[in-house]
């Protein structure tokens, strides 16, 4: 067997669960295609570290989205704006190292894109050379079909993100919900069915209604992953330190918090310092004689 030629685990896709099925290799947009034939929702997080990554990869997370909202989640940026080639390149790359079977989805960044096809070619390499991505995020419906379409051509699964893009953020004037109105719900459709129709394998939902959610879910062949859209898409994606409590201050309305980790983290830090305040740290247990 050549380095082309698929191995049997490559060649079949999981009948199971998406992540029970599939214990020896990475999870592929085959695997995600046949959860939507046969009505598997699955989950994705985000993730910026090595660490983190491999938390979520042993805890059966399927897909990991090295998200450019590593901009305001991880290097303490106002917004995903500022976030460049070389940051994406080195947090994706750490992602991938510490994982083993979730894919790998890396956005490409404000800026990286949107210039042209070929610009967007050009970056989607970096991310699948230097870092080991399996597949891109980009933002823009029929606005970035064009580009979709080229990077499917040369090999590059893409996912898309309509609905609230983030990278938009000063054109919006905010992070305001998507698709409300019927002129705003038939373009959602009509961006959801442009990214389809380029070859994206699956297309995030951000901040729309949760009735144009089911409806764009509904109407797609390839999977919807739901942010802020609803319980009827075939996937969710929650950013990480949301969903584990990290994040200071309010998060969006979507958001469900399964831990507090910025308490357990900050009760510990707190605890230490208190010990080498009073010399209880380090103790005999933890000296060398
Ligand atoms: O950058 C990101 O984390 C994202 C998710 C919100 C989907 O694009």
């Amino acid at each position: 067997m050549n380095a082309s030629t698929p191995s049997p685990a490559q060649n079949q896709a999981s009948t199971t669960t998406l992540y029970g099925g599939v214990t020896n290799r990475r999870v592929t947009v085959r695997d995600l295609a046949a959860a939507k034939q046969r009505g598997e929702k699955w989950s994705m997080l985000t993730a910026y570290d090595a660490l983190t990554a491999g938390v979520f990869d042993e805890a059966g997370i399927p897909v990991l989205l090295v998200g450019d909202s590593a901009g305001n989640c991880h290097l303490g940026y106002e917004t995903t704006v500022p976030v460049t080639m070389d940051q994406m390149v080195m947090l994706s790359a750490a992602v991938v190292r510490g994982t083993k079977r979730s894919m790998i989805v890396a956005d490409l960044p404000f800026g990286s894109y949107q210039e042209s096809p070929a610009q967007a070619m050009h970056n989607a390499a970096r991310l699948m050379k230097e870092a080991g991505v399996g597949a891109v995020k980009l933002e823009g419906g029929e606005r970035s079909a064009r580009s979709i379409e080229l990077l499917v051509e040369a090999g590059v699964p893409v996912m898309a993100h309509i609905g609230l893009t983030p990278q938009s953020v000063h054109a919006l004037g905010g992070y305001p919900v998507q698709g409300r109105g019927d002129e705003a719900a038939h373009q959602l459709l009509r961006d959801a069915k442009a990214v389809q129709q380029a070859g994206a394998f699956a297309v995030v939902l951000e901040a729309v209604p949760a009735e144009l959610a089911a409806q764009v879910t509904e109407q797609l062949a390839i999977p919807t992953v739901g942010i802020g859209g609803g319980p009827d898409t075939d996937a969710q994606v929650l950013v990480w330190t949301d969903m584990a409590g990290m994040t200071a201050g309010r998060v969006p309305k979507f958001v469900k918090q399964y831990a507090d980790l910025r308490t357990v983290l900050g009760d510990a830090a707190r605890a230490y310092a208190e010990e080498v305040r009073t010399g209880a740290f380090p103790a005999a247990e933890h000296s060398f004689h």
